[in-house]
């Protein structure tokens, strides 16, 4: 299934997204951005259509440019808005400055967003997008490693001061273009972070993914570009094949919210200041590992194999502040994902099983809490 290095002959390899709204096509190469024009015509946006390209203050500098450069001479007509880089533009304030700049530009319904950035972008740009004149078509052109999950699923949305998310719709994107050149720019902690959810899909669903990124550790972590586009590509695939089932997070998308119980809750402890995402859900994962091997029976290697790889890419397997049990379990009782004031868990029973798991005990879950910060 997992193909090497020195087989590939190919430049763009396209994945298909089936849901029940609209199928969709997610590209996944190397310098692919130039196909950018080509692959709009080709989903028949024409350059009569205005285009408004929205990026973050980071990125646009980077890429901006040179995507702006090809379109124009496509003949498409570009409109540029840039949010300021970090979770905070998750907001009403970035969505409200959105829409005026939209409105003076002259955006239309026939008008189409490009989504230039990673998650925080991707979220608020396609929100955007869903609810500008009730709804018009965007394109997600992820850039962070990360982004290879949040791009996929058509999940947008921006966050409530009283917490993440609160708002936010279905729009699946026309499609979505992952050019793996782009992560030659980003920072090593994003990097690192973004590796939690690839090694996130991997546990959910593959154990041939999980052996494969202990292989391909290394050439991983110094950003061999061909592997790192086998890894997202094979990431987009687990997250493709439990979206295809359910669009709408119902029954089985729910186990994408593996590790993140308790990685949510330590993102909102520490006000997301301290972990990143991905650094948090990594947390997040030894905890489901180790209520794993307690509730369903899964092999007590589960944690360890969970540990090692995680460790391998610089990720942190353990709690290093001491924020109060008390707290931490606030936030998971308020989970969305929480029914009847139960605690709910996406466990393991082996790798590449998972399931949504209701009613845990709270004891259970203050013994994990005491293992992952007493390092035990
Ligand atoms: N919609 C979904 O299904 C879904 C899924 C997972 C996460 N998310 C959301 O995604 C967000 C996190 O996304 P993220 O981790 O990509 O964060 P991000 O968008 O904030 O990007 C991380 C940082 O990297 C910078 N950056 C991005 N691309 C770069 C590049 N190529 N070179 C240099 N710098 C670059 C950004 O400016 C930012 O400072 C969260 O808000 C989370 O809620 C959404
Ligand atoms: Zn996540």
């Amino acid at each position: 299934m997992l193909i090497g290095k020195e087989q590939r002959g190919f430049k763009m390899r396209e994945l298909r997204v089936q849901t029940k709204s609209r199928p969709y096509s997610v590209f996944v190469g190397i310098d692919l951005l130039t196909q950018l024009p080509s692959l709009l015509l080709r989903h028949e946006v024409q350059t009569k259509q205005k285009l408004f390209l929205v990026t973050d203050s980071h990125v646009y500098p980077l890429y901006a440019n040179d995507i702006l450069g090809s379109l124009q001479a496509a003949g498409y007509d570009v409109h540029i808005a840039v949010i300021p880089a970090g979770e905070k533009s998750k907001s009403l304030e970035t969505l409200d400055q959105l829409y005026s700049d939209a409105i003076n530009a002259g955006l239309d319904r026939s008008s189409v967003v490009l989504a230039l950035g990673g998650g925080v972008v991707g979220d608020v740009a396609g929100f955007f997008a869903a609810s500008f004149m009730r709804g018009i078509p965007f394109v997600q052109i992820p850039t962070t490693l990360l982004a290879h999950d949040s791009s996929i699923g058509g999940k947008v949305g921006i966050n409530h001061k009283l917490g993440k998310n609160y708002m936010g719709a279905f729009h699946q994107p026309l499609f979505v273009l992952f050019d793996v050149k782009l992560l030659a720019s980003l920072p090593e902690r994003e990097l690192v972070s973004g590796f939690a959810e690839v090694v996130k899909h991997a546990f959910i669903w593959d154990k041939q993914f999980v052996a494969w990124l202990e292989e391909n550790n290394k050439a991983l972590m110094q950003r061999d570009l061909p592997i790192l586009e086998e890894a997202i590509y094979q990431g987009c695939k687990v997250k493709i094949s439990v979206v295809s089932d359910d669009e709408r997070e119902n029954g089985i998308r729910a186990i994408l919210n593996y590790g993140h119980t308790i990685g949510h809750a330590l993102e909102s402890v520490s006000e997301y200041q301290f972990y990143t995402h991905g650094e948090a859900i990594s947390i997040g994962m030894v905890g489901a590992a180790m209520l794993s091997v307690d509730v369903l029976d899964a092999p007590s290697n589960l944690i360890q194999d969970t540990e090692t790889l995680l460790r391998k890419f610089s990720l942190p397997i353990r709690i290093e502040n001491n924020w109060s049990d008390e707290a931490l379990l606030q936030v998971m009782k308020r989970d969305k994902k929480a029914k009847q004031g139960n605690y709910t868990f996406v466990l393991s029973e082996e790798v590449g099983k998972t399931q949504v798991v209701n009613g845990i005990p709270e004891v259970k879950i203050r013994e994990v809490l005491q293992k992952l910060k007493r390092g035990g």
